[in-house]
């Protein structure tokens, strides 16, 4: 399942390093090429010749090669991952990782890596929960790292609790699964709008609203990692992209929305339309911030926004899918439904202000897809995430 990837494998000095000889066996058993890079304080757990007379490499430890100043390149080896995984990851080394303490080969490798990360954390159950390792693992989230979560049971302490390094079966199941992911959504070019648009008054103000993007981003991010190459349209918002291949379009008003969309609208096969684009707009946009006067009251005047999925609706050619979203208060499947045709789409993701756990600025959602036919699935409460994952699959079913 692994055949032909190159697999960087961190150790570190933690007691659970004398699974990781087991890791290298199942990864090699995969098929995979596997390089050992060694913390000098993993030396004093599992030997390195163990290590390389399993994956056939010489261990890498060190900077250089002490009697013959052969330099290891860091940079190289982040190159040739197809993934890296560190496992057992200890305090210390997620805390230099989440900091860039960049004092020895892993680290300065990680630092190099292009290639996904996987961290398997392993420690001590007070250490394991102690605010800087929860602050220090959930920045390796933030940098888009895999964190592999330590499982509960009896540690090397005695006592019972959370931090055991995972499995290495358990390890090696979530490189598959996150491969086979990756080959999903391969060749596919996907346009994904976000966030709020902001249709400026004068240089101070603006007609907004509460969207905040994060449905947007994470359905970018998951189909990113199904290995689609991903356009991200995305409205003032303070997310940011994670995944390399995520091409990302700031704007700001619906009009500029409106032309980045049609830009990228040829190349692309799959359009989602997350973004809460604001329906109107101010007929006039001042220059200089309009002034309190003593009795009068500003008037605005408003005029209407294109439609940004109607039109890339009336440009659509075989083969390419739109998919819109709804957020709807009452009426809402039969609301939903019009819009699905009106603006020509072919499946329509509707959530409603009444679910609780839906709507602007949550982590979760409860999303209804419609299709043309008006079949409809109903999928209960979940994290933006795993809707964005649902969503993707059931666009790969009516592709
Ligand atoms: N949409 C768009 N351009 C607009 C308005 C909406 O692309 N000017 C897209 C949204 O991104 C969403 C879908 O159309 O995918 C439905 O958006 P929504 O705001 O629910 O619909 P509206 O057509 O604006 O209808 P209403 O506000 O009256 O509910």
């Amino acid at each position: 399942m692994l055949k032909g990837k190159h697999i960087v494998l961190g150790i570190t000095g933690g007691i659970a390093a004398y699974k990781s000889a087991m890791l290298a066996r199942l990864l090699i058993k995969e098929g995979a090429e596997v390089q050992i890079v060694m913390t000098p304080s993993a030396k004093e757990f599992i030997t390195p010749v163990t290590l390389s007379a399993l994956t056939g490499k010489p261990v890498v430890s060190e900077f250089f090669t002490a009697n013959t100043g052969e330099w290891h390149s860091h940079v190289d080896l982040g190159l040739w991952a197809d993934a890296m995984v560190i496992a057992p990851a200890t305090a210390c080394t997620i805390g230099k990782m989440a900091n860039g303490v960049a004092d020895n080969m892993l680290v300065t490798t990680y630092l190099s890596a292009k290639a996904p990360v996987f961290v398997a954390p392993a420690m001590d159950l007070d250490m394991m929960a102690h605010p800087s390792t929860t602050r220090n693992i959930n920045l390796l989230r933030s940098y888009g790292n895999h964190i592999i979560e330590a499982a509960s049971g009896e540690l090397a302490s005695h006592l019972c609790g959370k931090g055991r390094m995972q499995e290495p079966e358990v390890i090696v199941n979530e490189l598959i699964a996150f491969f086979n992911k990756s080959q999903s959504m391969k060749g596919e070019k996907l346009l994904i709008t976000a966030g709020p648009t902001y249709e400026k008054i004068d240089p101070v103000r603006f007609i907004g609203n509460y969207s905040t993007g994060k449905m947007g981003y994470a359905i970018a991010e998951e189909a990113a990692a199904r290995g689609a190459e991903v356009t991200l349209v995305s409205g003032p918002v303070s997310l940011k992209a994670q995944h390399p291949s995520i091409k990302v379009i700031h704007v700001e008003s619906a009009r500029q929305m409106l032309d980045a969309c049609k830009e990228a609208f040829p190349q692309t096969n799959i359009a989602i339309m997350c973004a809460a684009v604001a329906d109107y707009a101010p007929n006039v946009q001042a220059d200089k911030k309009i002034k309190r006067e003593k009795d009068e009251i500003p008037v605005i005047n408003l005029v209407k926004n294109p439609d940004i999925a109607a039109t890339l609706g009336s440009e659509k050619k075989d083969g390419q899918i739109i998919v819109g979203f709804a957020l709807e208060t009452d009426n809402e499947q039969s609301n939903a439904l019009d819009k699905l045709h009106r603006k020509n789409l072919d499946m329509i993701a509707l959530n409603s202000l009444r679910t609780p756990g839906a709507g602007f600025g949550t982590d979760t959602n409860v999303l209804t897809l419609i299709c043309k036919n008006g079949f409809a699935t109903e999928l209960p409460l979940m994290t933006k995430a795993e809707a964005a994952s649902q969503l993707l699959d059931a666009i790969c079913r009516i592709k």
